[in-house]
């Protein structure tokens, strides 16, 4: 389980850190997403580095982590929803018209973060797999 999630969170966060390769965003609304998804690589690093045992384990860190990606998770359609682009994105245009697709998508994010159980170390790496799973299903799809 530890290997597993491991694996599928560092293939996540990899793939999340070839986002600037092109540059900034200067869009506001481009920008706004990508700021959001920078708050969710932000949290689920937070947690993946106690599971990963890079970060003491801290209940309350990994509670406010939890609460902060579930949050964000809970924003992405109406971060993504008005179909901009810029020169810097790395959104591709299936996301408008798989609609239904990506929204159902973010939701398996939200669900995966409010199901985690972060009271205990064990408990943290065990729901890292969901959580990596979900980042890896919308990217692999949705994400240049
Ligand atoms: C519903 C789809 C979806 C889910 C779920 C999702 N992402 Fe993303 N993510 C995207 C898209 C699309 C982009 C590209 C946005 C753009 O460049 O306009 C992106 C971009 C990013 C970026 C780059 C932000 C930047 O600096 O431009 C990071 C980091 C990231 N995602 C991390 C994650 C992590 C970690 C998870 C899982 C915990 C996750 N994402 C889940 C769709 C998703």
């Amino acid at each position: 389980m530890k290997t597993f999630s491991r694996l599928v969170l560092g293939a996540a966060l990899l793939s999340a850190g070839m986002a600037f390769a092109e540059g900034e965003a200067t869009d506001p609304t481009v920008q706004a997403r990508q700021a959001l998804m920078k708050t969710v690589g932000m949290n689920t690093k937070i947690l993946g580095d106690m599971a990963g045992g890079k970060a003491a384990f801290d209940a309350a860190g990994a509670e406010a982590a939890k609460a902060a990606l579930a949050a964000a998770a809970a924003d992405i359609a109406a971060k993504f929803e008005p179909q901009a682009t810029d020169p810097a994105t790395e959104a591709k245009p299936e996301i408008w018209t798989n609609w239904d697709d990506f929204v159902a998508k973010a939701d398996a994010l939200k669900v995966a973060a409010e199901a985690l159980d972060a009271s205990s170390l064990d408990s943290v790496k065990a729901g890292m797999g969901a959580i990596g799973g979900s980042c890896k299903a919308c990217h692999s799809v949705y994400r240049m």
